[in-house]
């Protein structure tokens, strides 16, 4: 045999041995856990054959607590680029068979490779997290490594998109690098995210909780908001990326794939012109209108169990990616509260920073009020929304079907937030509030003084407020409604006015940074 022929078979065997990770018994134990090792992890989510690993050979270069006699090449983290439906990514995914998939320096430094690529080459990065946390024989250097992969969240967030999947624990100060990225996915009953585990809240607070009811994913996606995404198995959640991946761009720089669609742009849609109650307290489903005017009915729900009174998620119109922010008058009636508005603000936030135009479909009858709210800043929360929408430069296209009451109306992408085309259906009533709210107020001392007559003065000033306010028309009057709509030709409107805004400019003053209400 040559010695080139010896060196290559050297190296087939080394691939072989550092493809293993941890070993055989320990890719037993992750699978019995009823979760996937790294390595196949990242061949369902990648194009057959298109991953490029880096790093294959990289050790710990630790020496405490004996761990200089125990090395695995590569280190606990699979990492490299490749292709999702052809286009480039660049993928981290961690590797619990070796020593817990614990954060070593040189794992942090085979992360941070990947993230400065992907930064450079203007592609997306995706983690799939599933680690014990900072490994712990490194100290200070594992806490350092983290602070390595924290400052290039930072630095990569709004310039290339970043996904995180967590596929198994996630704990302590790890769950930022998750958070700091723009959507985190987790998976039902094998993932968890805390900063303290059980063990640690009973001892501090006596509070006796477990794992999944601390930090699994159907806590974090419905209650907390840290989860964009709960699926019910792995192979849900990387298919969840790739459909993510389909609606929005490489980077800043560039704008969503174009997809194929059958679906007619002039649709008429004649279910929409009875959607909308005769009883304007009663509710009815805005999933059914975003499904009939959007391409194929087709739409990726974003933080589906959180917040439900704003929906938020990504469609296609006419084969062009945008981003839905809707009321719900489902639930809550599409009230405003905290949760809502911080959804919706993050979405927005992240469809401007990557040319997404943004639909925004309204029926709102304000902002919840009460103690709870006031003393959980609505204020400061409400103001994220507000923000969000009045600085996005994206085309920014807002149908108003039936209330948009006080500053809620103002909020959900009005005219004087930049809005770029403001429809309204013939049922909105773009107000200052609902009718029975305004004659309270404004005529509680006639009724007051007079009990006997008091309904027949509330009906009275009610239709007279109602034939004002009730409708849309007092603002397409001032033309801050550009066109009251049939509802049937909502789809193609809305296609059309994308189309016309498809070479918007708009600015911001230049600014080190805006100082959004945190
Ligand atoms: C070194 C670790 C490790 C760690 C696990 N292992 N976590 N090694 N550092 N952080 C090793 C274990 O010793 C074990 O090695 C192997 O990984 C598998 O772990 P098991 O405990 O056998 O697995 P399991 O029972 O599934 O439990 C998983 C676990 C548990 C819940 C994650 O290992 C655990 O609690 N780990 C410590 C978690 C933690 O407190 N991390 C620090 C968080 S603070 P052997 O050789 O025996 O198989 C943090 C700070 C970040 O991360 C700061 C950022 C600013």
């Amino acid at each position: 045999m040559s010695i080139q022929t010896e060196n290559i078979q050297k190296l087939v065997q080394r691939r072989e041995k550092a493809r293993l990770g941890g070993g055989p018994k320990r890719i037993e134990a992750q699978h019995a856990k009823g979760k996937m090792t790294a390595r196949e992890r990242l061949a369902l989510l990648l194009d057959e054959g298109s991953f490029e690993e880096y790093d294959m050979f990289v050790q710990h270069r630790c020496t405490n607590f004996g761990m200089d006699a125990s090395h695995t090449d590569g280190d606990g983290v699979v990492t490299g680029c490749g292709t999702i439906d052809g286009r480039l990514v660049y993928v981290f995914a961690q590797d619990f068979t070796v020593s817990g998939g614990s954060l070593s320096k040189t794992m942090s430094e085979k992360i941070c490779k990947v993230m400065d690529m992907a930064l450079r080459n203007g592609a997306p990065c995706i983690g799939l997290n599933d680690s014990g946390g900072a490994r712990i024989q490194e100290g200070i250097d594992a806490l350092a490594g983290y602070g390595e992969i924290f400052e290039r969240n930072i630095l990569s967030s709004g310039v290339v998109p970043q996904i995180s999947c967590i596929m198994g624990p996630c704990a302590g100060g790890a769950v930022y690098s998750p958070a700091l990225t723009d959507f985190t996915l987790m998976v039902k009953n094998t993932s968890y995210m805390f900063l303290t585990g059980p063990a640690v809240v009973k001892s501090v607070t006596g509070e006796v909780v477990d794992q999944e009811q601390l930090g699994g994913a159907s806590v974090h996606a419905s209650k907390s908001g840290v989860a964009h995404f709960a699926a019910e198995n792995e192979q849900e959640a990387i298919d969840t990326i790739k459909a993510l991946l389909s609606f929005i761009p490489q980077n800043n720089l560039e704008t969503a794939p174009i997809v194929e669609t059958a679906d007619p742009v002039n649709r008429m849609e004649d279910s929409l012109n009875s959607i909308i109650p005769d009883n304007p307290n009663k509710a009815y489903d805005m999933y059914g209108v975003i499904g009939s005017v959007v391409d194929d009915g087709r739409f990726l729900e974003v933080h589906r169990d959180f917040a439900k009174n704003i929906i938020v998620g990504f469609a296609h119109m006419n084969g062009r990616s945008v981003g839905i922010v809707a009321n719900q008058p489902k639930v809550l009636a599409g009230v405003l509260d905290i949760n809502a508005s911080r959804k919706a603000a993050r979405f927005v936030r992240f469809c401007d920073a990557f040319n997404i135009p943004l639909v925004t479909l309204v029926d709102v009858p304000g902002f919840l009020c009460g103690t709870q709210q006031e003393y959980g800043a609505i204020i400061t929360n409400g103001a994220k929304l507000l923000y969000a929408y009045g600085e996005a430069t994206v085309p920014k296209v807002t149908v108003t079907l039936r209330k948009g009451y006080g500053g809620a109306h103002i909020v959900m992408s009005c005219k004087q937030l930049r809005g770029d085309i403001n429809y309204a259906w013939p049922s909105a009533q773009i107000a200052v509030m609902g009718a029975d709210g305004a004659v309270n107020v404004l005529y509680a001392k006639e009724i007051k003084a007079d009990p006997e007559n008091a309904q027949a003065i509330f009906d009275e000033k009610k239709k007279e407020y109602e034939d004002l306010f009730s409708n849309p028309y007092q603002a397409a009057q001032k033309g801050y409604i550009d066109d009251v709509i049939e509802p049937r030709n909502t789809r193609f409107r809305v296609i059309r006015a994308l189309e016309q805004l498809s070479g918007k400019r708009a600015e911001v003053p230049a600014k080190k940074h805006d100082n959004l209400p945190l």
